[in-house]
């Protein structure tokens, strides 16, 4: 982080500042766009029915995610700290109560619990990384590539070992201070993960199910809604975006005060939901060509696309490349998922940041093992009928990120002033306005008739 003082906020963050408006953008853009989008978001969308599902993420990205993201960044930049003392100190300033430093709190929390598993699909790529250099996919049936996986699944020293790897590379990063790696990395990655993507798309429009997969994720067919999976819809927008969790408040926190916030979030939103949907676009009309299945979970993305690689000339330089990019996507999500915990340990414990990441680190690795071993050793264990890798999901996108949205919004909305919000927002506008209306009202309203829906609290309330 360069230390440029702050040009004219009342306050200075204590880790510096972006060194220009670009590097927040690459920094807010490289903790959206990682599994998420490639990973996460083609195979739910696949659980859950398909377009009906998009249809709702694409709402919830716009009526929550946008507003929540616009509100976490306003809050960071206002505070200047790390989450939980960010929410305890505008929260003073505000007249509200110091308590709302427990929603920092929260999100130290989800972001401990969210890199736990991440790390170890993140495993998985670079797993991928080897098995496409060594040609495991090239040439080979549906039934051989999807060996691949559930033989990597099946063996928890190779996911142990993975996972160990991964939350090393993480911790090395970020001990390292964010911005040095971060902004070249980013400015790799986002362009080349693009570029192959729009090869793998050329690829998909060749599968001959082309149009049968487009009708899949775009043809609106509401009646494979549930209260479950419109929740699951606004757990994704979250998880996609960042958000819930204070990491875009501890981004925030390095923003230099004449930085749009509204810009920055637009171009963010964009961009991450633009590489969703591509990979959606790409994915299903291998699964279809290939007579895959749509729900096949987690590994879902691990099996067809090594599948169309091994199909395609080049398809080694290709396949590689892609893993490579992809496990730099994750890394740079990785770092965001840390960094509330990061900052919170350095600014409470006084701690350098290099020995506040490795203590993280080895907490979130150890978190971590029950994922490793969800697969293999632990496959019979359930928490609440779920194995323990979807249960820590489950908590962490489905509750923890919603309720943490909704009480950052609540505060932005509600409890600081007009005043204080416009001025973050750039002076009163019709922008504001509307972040107003959206923050106040419609955010913290759905989000919480959509936890309430499927919960099954809504119904014991309405009595049906
Ligand atoms: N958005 C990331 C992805 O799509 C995952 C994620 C969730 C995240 N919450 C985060 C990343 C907070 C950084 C910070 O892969």
């Amino acid at each position: 982080m360069a230390n440029i003082p702050a040009s004219s906020g009342a306050r200075s963050s204590l880790h510096g500042q972006w060194s220009s408006r670009l590097a927040f953008i690459l920094a807010v853009t490289g903790s959206a766009v990682g599994l998420g989008n490639i990973w996460k978001f083609p195979y739910v969308a696949g659980a859950n029915g398909g377009s009906a599902f998009v249809l709702v993420y694409l709402g919830c990205i716009l009526v929550v995610g946008l507003p929540v993201m616009m509100s976490e960044i306003l809050i960071g930049r206002r505070g200047r700290r790390n989450p939980v003392e960010t929410m305890t100190l505008v929260a003073q300033e505000e007249g509200s109560s110091k308590r709302w430093g427990l929603v920092g709190a929260l999100g130290v929390a989800a972001g401990v619990l969210i890199l736990s598993y991440y790390s170890v699909i993140a495993g998985w790529s670079l797993d991928f990384i080897i098995e496409s250099l060594t040609g495991s996919f090239q040439g080979k049936s549906k039934e051989e590539v999807g060996a691949v996986i559930e033989g990597l699944n099946a063996s928890w020293q190779r996911s142990m070992l993975w996972h160990s790897i991964f939350m090393g590379l993480s911790v090395f990063v970020v001990a390292r201070g964010v911005e040095k790696g971060l902004e070249s990395a980013v400015r790799f990655m986002v362009p080349g993960l693009l570029i192959l993507l729009l090869v793998l798309l050329v690829f998909a429009m060749t599968t001959g199910a082309f149009m049968q997969g487009l009708e899949f994720l775009f043809t609106p067919d509401f009646s494979a809604l549930t209260g479950q999976s419109v929740l699951i819809a606004l757990g994704q927008a979250f998880f996609s975006l960042s958000i819930g969790m204070g990491a875009i408040m501890a981004y925030g926190a390095y923003l230099p005060q004449e930085t749009s916030i509204p810009n920055a979030s637009i171009t963010v939103v964009l961009a991450d939901t633009f590489i969703a949907l591509l990979s959606a676009m790409i994915i299903f009309p291998i699964v279809f060509a290939n007579g895959l299945n749509p729900e096949a979970g987690p590994d879902l993305v691990f099996r067809t696309l090594p599948l169309a690689f091994g199909q395609m000339p080049g398809g080694i330089v290709f396949s590689t490349l892609f893993f490579v990019l992809l496990s730099f996507a994750a890394l740079t999500s990785a770092i965001g998922l840390m960094e509330p915990a990061v900052a919170w340990t350095v600014e409470r414990f006084g701690l350098t940041r290099r020995a506040a990441a490795i203590m993280i680190g080895m907490v979130i690795w150890f978190v971590g093992i029950g994922t490793a071993l969800s697969t293999n050793l632990m496959s019979e264990f359930r928490i609440l009928g779920l194995d323990w890798f979807s249960a820590v999901d489950y908590l962490t996108s489905n509750i923890m990120l919603p309720l943490g949205g909704v009480l950052i919004t609540v505060f932005a909305g509600w409890f600081m002033t007009r005043k204080s919000t416009s001025s973050e927002l750039g002076g009163d506008s019709g922008i504001v306005t509307a972040w107003r209306f959206l923050a106040r009202y419609v955010a913290p309203i759905g989000v919480l008739l959509v936890l309430a829906n499927s919960t099954g609290l809504l119904a014991l309330i309405t009595g049906d």
